[in-house]
């Protein structure tokens, strides 16, 4: 079995990024178990509060990605860089300031991320990666996920309706799963 762990940078209801990490649920191939983590609930980091106790958003983010293979982050672009809620959460998850391990250490991660605008959230992906080189993250690179006009690829109630955004989800998805798969690392 290959756990994949993906997590949605944005907290809007109707986020086209949630809508295509669920999108990305039911393509998963046959023994892929897939879990969609949240970035709700989790508070501005503080060191203090970290000190204390670790916040509970934040101890079940990092409980999934360490028990994850290989985990997708579905990341909006704002301002041409990841969003502030979304690196925060990162920030909070792969803190190993209070002696606690760095969960994203050597663990395979890929970035995906839809907009609505012409390139498909290509300079937020390119910021995470200065992010996820300093957490000693493993990236995988085999293929790129950046989907534009993301207004024409949802319907009304969030679902993928765009063919060819389906397929290329579904070939990412496939290749991902095959390069986190336990049997074959
Ligand atoms: C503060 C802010 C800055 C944004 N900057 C960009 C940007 O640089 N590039 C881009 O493609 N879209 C940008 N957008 C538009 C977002 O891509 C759009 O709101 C998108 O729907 C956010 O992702 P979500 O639907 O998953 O919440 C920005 C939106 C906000 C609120």
């Amino acid at each position: 079995m290959t756990k994949l762990l993906g997590i949605s940078g944005s907290l809007r209801k109707a986020s086209f990024n949630t809508a295509l990490l669920r999108a990305a649920v039911p393509l998963a191939p046959e023994g892929v178990d897939f879990t969609v983590g949240t970035i709700d609930g989790i508070p501005l980091y503080n060191a203090d509060v970290e000190k204390e106790s670790v916040p509970e958003a934040v101890r079940i983010l990092k409980e999934q990605v360490a028990a994850a293979d290989g985990v997708i982050l579905f990341t909006p672009e704002y301002n041409n860089s990841m969003p502030g809620v979304f690196k925060n959460a990162i920030d909070w998850v792969g803190s190993s300031m209070t002696g606690a391990p760095n969960v994203f250490a050597g663990r395979a991660f890929a970035l995906a991320g839809t907009s609505p605008g012409n390139f498909g959230t290509i300079l937020s992906q390119n910021a995470w990666l200065a992010v996820f080189h300093t957490l000693g993250a493993d990236l995988w690179s085999g293929k790129r996920l950046m989907l534009p006009k993301a207004s024409s690829l949802f319907d009304a109630d969030g679902k993928l309706i765009d063919e060819d955004a389906r397929k290329r989800l579904a070939s990412f998805i496939e290749a991902f799963a095959d390069y986190c798969n336990p049997a074959s690392r």
